[in-house]
């Protein structure tokens, strides 16, 4: 009896080193620990010895099967954890998957190109905030207590004394009270009207502002800036046309129209921003000396320019989030 324990145990501490993968450590269990395995089967014949032998082999058999049994586990611990290993558990032959990269949403992509124009052109790049007080928003820009845009069906009022901006305007009215002349700024930022949303129209919008006060500055200057910035965003050959207009914070005024043909459709002038020389009053209102200095101020809807350089046709589908949309630019 011994000597067959010995035998199998032997054989099994032998045969073990060999194996190198889980399925071969499977025939192996088989062999030696299932029910009809070499090890198991020495309980049976275990069951046939005298009464004065019982004793010394149990002791015997149970502490060969623990060996073999711990030994067996070990090995199997190792195998398993090899094949979760790189090349085990990673296979190199399938195809990679795509990496969807981000862009920059078409407005801010237009807002960029507008910045850097400016910028080259010798302006700073100010902000302010969206909400507003009554006084910077309409107020200090001139406007008269019963002017139309204070209606409350064309601004967000949070308060009698607070709204959502309406223009980028107050940001003037800001860097006038902050700084002195010479001024020369942009303002880009997000303006809110209460209008019905359409192809034309939405709720929220961005404008870029710009302003420079000086000593002697002419709606000359603010003519070749703003023609200088449409060739440039547009190219050489674009159409446009100065054509006068009112607001309550700048004299003489005019708006900019640019031509503008939609696929399919007949050319038509698109207004895309509103300018002129600020007034005298804004110009007290902020602490600078009307007598001494004049300056320029326009304003341009970032959305206009961009439905025109970028043909596209209706103003919700900067908003839509829609991502057919945002991934063509
Ligand atoms: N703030 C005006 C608007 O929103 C645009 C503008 C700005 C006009 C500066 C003149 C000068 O319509």
């Amino acid at each position: 009896m011994q000597q067959k324990i010995d035998e199998i145990k032997n054989n099994f501490f032998e045969e073990i080193k060999n194996i190198k993968e889980l399925a071969s450590l499977e025939e192996f269990r088989i062999k030696y620990l299932s029910k009809n395995g070499l090890v198991t089967k020495l309980f049976d014949e275990f069951r046939e010895l005298s009464k004065e032998e019982k004793p010394k082999f149990g002791q015997v058999i149970n502490k060969v099967k623990n060996e073999v049994q711990d030994a067996f586990n070990e090995l199997k611990t190792i195998l398993e954890a090899d094949n979760k290993s790189f090349e085990n558990y990673i296979d190199l032959t399938l195809p990679g998957r795509e990496k969807v990269v981000g862009t920059k949403h078409i407005l801010t992509q237009t807002l960029d190109e507008m910045k850097s124009i400016f910028i080259q052109l010798g302006f700073s790049v100010h902000e302010g905030p969206e909400l507003e007080s009554d006084y910077n928003n309409f107020e200090a820009l001139n406007f008269p207590d019963d002017h139309p845009a204070r209606d409350m069906q064309d601004t967000f009022f949070v308060n009698d004394k607070f709204l959502l901006r309406t223009h980028t305007s107050p940001v003037q009215v800001r860097l006038m009270n902050e700084q002195k002349p010479p001024i020369r700024a942009i303002m880009p930022g997000k303006v809110y009207r209460n209008e019905a949303v359409s192809m034309k129209s939405y709720c929220l919008f961005h404008q870029v502002e710009g302003l420079y006060v000086d000593e002697g500055v002419t709606f000359a200057e603010l003519k070749g800036t703003i023609v200088a910035f449409l060739k440039q965003f547009f190219g050489n050959d674009i159409k446009y046309r100065f054509r006068p207009s009112f607001f309550p914070f700048t004299e003489p005024s005019a708006e900019v129209d640019i031509w503008w043909v939609p696929e399919g459709k007949e050319g038509r002038w698109m207004e895309i921003m509103g300018c002129g020389m600020v007034d005298p009053n804004v110009l007290e209102n902020c602490g600078i000396d009307s007598e001494k200095y004049t300056g320029y101020a326009f304003g341009m809807g970032v959305e206009r320019t961009a439905m025109r350089k970028y043909g596209i046709d209706d103003i919700r589908h900067f908003f839509d989030n829609d991502k057919r949309f945002l991934t063509q630019f």
